[in-house]
């Protein structure tokens, strides 16, 4: 019994010898997590306190839409929408845009509630002239709220450019604006616009006559009064977000190109982003100014050294190939659906087998082959998001192959457990087949409830907005910190 004992126990310490430890890019499941939802209503709704600037271009011919009380040509700066939906919100009055004199200012409040008596309005539809340089500002960076989706706009991009010298909350109409104004003034007109995301993505474009062709001026589908169908609330849940829904994975048709290899992220910068914990959202209202300013200046060195149309890697594509190769199978190897060690490693050394030559077992080269298996020789991986993908890619191969060398079921479980809260993968919150009349329902400012967020569920299209506290804190009043 004693020469067993001691015999595994040498065996055991030959075994744990041969796992490789790995310590991460630090942030790097923040940036795969951000390049993953970059230009998706889903993770991008998810994570909503975007951190990162990206160049993107809109393809010349693209049609967006811009929803007005007026048929009047539309003067920039405005808001153009890539679903049309979203834009008929807006063909009303509503703060994006002034109500005809004498309504008085409307809150978006009414968004949700009972819309101002007015007329029905526009929808105008354009092309655009030629490609679209703008800014990208990710997460949820249209969404009015205190919640700090507008961190990243308040704190970065603005500050230094707001008249007062001041920091804090703008309104929406000041913030084109002066977007507008930096453009010119600051990097020499090399931008047309700013992209952003609210229940739907926006552009913020500077110059409609030099950008944008009108293709067409329709009157709107008159509100049916008194009936349920005359609020806006109801338009949200028969229109407006099962259009947007319908971009949850994908802006689609190539409309929006990024450039991944140069993007500007908070992630890098070893700030203390997380005040309330790990967990919870990313914010940078309580960083002092100067703890700002590198980042600042890599947003104008990104703007005025990079061109929109440079081409670059795809690695949003490589993020997607780690997540579906490894997004169900971890889910699984936690479940406990594979009860004992030697079924669960079975099922582990069934994902990692192409990277082990069994002639010559060795971790850490087999760790090495299975976290690179997704980069093609031509890619550089010497940029930010080639080392956060890469960096993720090796924390899941060393998670998984050293498992292969544990004794302990619990160990595994709880490592491949560990590793699931690090991922944080948006996917792991979707639905998963909801019906044809129904999506997954998560907050999009400006809808949607705590539960939402907590629990997404099918919901119906009547029935959209849920029960419970609203998730959302408005940004209103206005105030200056
Ligand atoms: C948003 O901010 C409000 C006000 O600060 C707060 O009460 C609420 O809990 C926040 N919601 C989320 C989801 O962070
Ligand atoms: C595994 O491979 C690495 C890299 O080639 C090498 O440095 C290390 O000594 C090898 N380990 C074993 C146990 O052979």
């Amino acid at each position: 019994m004693l020469g067993y004992r001691s015999s595994l126990q040498l065996c055991l310490a030959a075994l744990i010898a041969n796992t490789v430890s790995y310590s991460p890019t630090p942030n790097a499941n923040h940036i795969f997590n951000a390049i993953h939802s970059s230009m998706r209503q889903w993770g991008s709704s998810l994570n909503h306190n975007g951190m990162s600037f990206f160049l993107a271009t809109v393809p010349e011919g693209t049609q967006l839409y811009h929803g007005d009380w007026r048929s009047d040509p539309i003067q920039g700066p405005e808001w153009l929408a890539f679903e049309p939906e979203h834009a008929l919100v807006f063909a009303r009055p509503h703060p994006h845009n002034p109500p005809p004199p004498g309504d008085g200012p409307s809150p978006p409040q009414q968004v949700v509630g009972e819309p101002n008596q007015a007329e029905d309005g526009f929808l105008h539809t354009f092309a655009a002239a030629r490609d679209l340089r703008l800014l990208y500002v990710d997460g949820m960076s249209a969404g009015k709220t205190s919640n700090g989706t507008m961190d990243s706009q308040d704190r970065i991009l603005f500050h230094g450019g707001r008249e007062d010298g001041g920091e804090g909350w703008m309104e929406e109409g000041e913030r084109a604006e002066l977007f507008c104004r930096m453009v010119q003034e600051r990097w020499g007109g090399r931008l047309d616009g700013m992209l952003r995301m609210e229940a739907g993505f926006e552009i913020i474009l500077c110059d409609f006559a030099r950008n944008i062709e009108v293709l067409r001026v329709s009157r709107v589908r008159p509100r049916e009064e008194g009936m349920p169908g005359g609020k806006i609330g109801d338009h949200a849940g028969r229109l407006w977000l099962p259009a947007v829904a319908s971009r949850y994975w994908n802006i689609g048709g190539d409309r929006v190109r990024l450039n991944y290899d140069y993007l500007v992220t908070a992630y890098v910068y070893g700030l203390d982003l997380f005040p309330a914990g790990e967990r919870s959202q990313p914010r940078l209202e309580h960083l002092p100014s100067n703890e700002l300013e590198p980042m600042r200046r890599d947003l104008d060195a990104l703007i005025m050294n990079h061109e929109t149309s440079e081409s670059s890697t795809n690695w949003q594509a490589v993020a997607d190939m780690v997540v579906e190769r490894y997004g169900n199978r971890l889910r699984y190897l936690a479940s406990g659906q594979a009860s004992t060690l030697q079924q669960l490693q079975e099922e582990i050394e069934d994902i990692v087998t192409p990277f082990i030559d069994y002639d010559r077992r060795n971790t850490s080269i087999e760790v090495e082959q299975c976290s690179k298996h997704f980069v093609g020789r031509s890619m550089s991986v010497t940029t930010v998001a080639a080392d956060a993908v890469l960096s993720v890619s090796r924390s899941i191969c060393a998670t998984l192959l050293n498992a292969l060398h544990h004794t302990e079921y619990d160990l595994v479980v709880g490592q491949i457990q560990g590793l699931i809260n690090y991922l944080s993968w948006t996917t792991w919150k979707d639905c998963n087949g909801c019906g044809d009349h129904e999506i997954c329902m998560i907050p999009m400012w400006p809808l949607g409830t705590v539960n939402d967020y907590n629990h997404p569920q099918c919901r119906d299209f009547a029935q959209l907005d849920g029960e419970g506290p609203r998730y959302w804190a408005l940004q209103f009043p206005l105030r200056k910190p």
